[in-house]
């Protein structure tokens, strides 16, 4: 009933050149799978060359990060409608780098999330726990904790937010969650979405797995019924191995 979603976030990486040259090895090998919904998620610099380059193709735009308003006087930020015009339908929001590391709130989080609905922009919402919050036995604690703040006061439709869990351990480090931690979570998720809304919306929010996922573990993670994607980082980067990816999406 989900679609199996793939999202490539590309962080800080990629020149446009390089976008471009990804894009020409990527479409190939992907052009006609239609079973699955593919993002590429560039960095601000190269959005609007990389809109060209997937023009022709079913693979959508996302935005790693997003301000909150359209325009004003916020130097160095992006708004909503700005990533519309470049040709984004997706935005990644809250993930871990930007909470870690630029200190991002929930209650930043949460007006980007609603800033991103009323725009008609796909959030992306990245929640998840550090190695010391799952060692202390507190991940699901602080998991429920995130998503009661990013969604507060937000009316949702089911298939106007995606959601990813991103334990941070398992980012960037080659040391994935098990099937079983995931599914767990992802479970966990669609539970208190069912608590915070209805069943009928947490039956329909696609909930993706992220967090050192490659061409080697995704079909473990896709043969999850409750775990509907994947959100890729470092595995996303390179051509061959993304297209490996998505194709194993189909059979997800
Ligand atoms: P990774 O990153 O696949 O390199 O672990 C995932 C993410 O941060 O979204």
């Amino acid at each position: 009933m989900r679609k199996t979603l793939l999202v490539a976030n590309w962080k800080m990486n990629k020149t446009c050149q390089e976008a471009a040259a990804f894009a020409e090895k990527f479409l190939p090998e992907v052009a006609g799978l239609d079973g699955v919904d593919l993002v590429i998620c560039p960095p601000f610099t190269c959005i609007l060359s990389m809109n060209g380059s997937l023009s022709s193709s079913q693979v959508a735009l996302g935005a790693q990060n997003m301000f909150w308003t359209d325009r004003g006087a916020y130097t160095g930020e992006i708004g909503p409608s700005m990533l519309i015009d470049v040709g984004c339908r997706y935005v990644i929001l809250g993930h871990s780098e930007r909470r870690q590391i630029l200190g991002e709130t929930d209650v930043n989080i949460n007006r980007k999330v609603k800033a991103a609905l009323e725009a008609e922009l796909i959030p992306i919402l990245c929640v998840g726990e550090t190695l010391q919050e799952r060692d202390n036995q507190l991940a699901l604690e602080v998991v429920k904790e995130q998503l009661t703040r990013d969604l507060k006061d937000i009316s949702l439709q089911g298939d106007a937010i995606v959601m990813a869990y991103e334990p941070v351990w398992a980012i960037g480090t080659g040391v994935n969650a098990s099937r079983e931690d995931a599914r767990e979570m992802i479970t966990f998720i669609r539970n208190h979405l069912e608590k915070m809304y209805d069943r009928e919306l947490a039956q329909k929010v696609r909930i993706l797995y992220g967090g050192s996922v490659n061409e080697d573990n995704i079909a473990d993670f896709l043969a999850e019924d409750d775990i509907d994607g994947a959100l890729v980082g470092g595995a996303s980067l390179q051509a061959a191995s993304f297209a490996k990816i998505a194709k194993a999406g189909i059979n997800g």
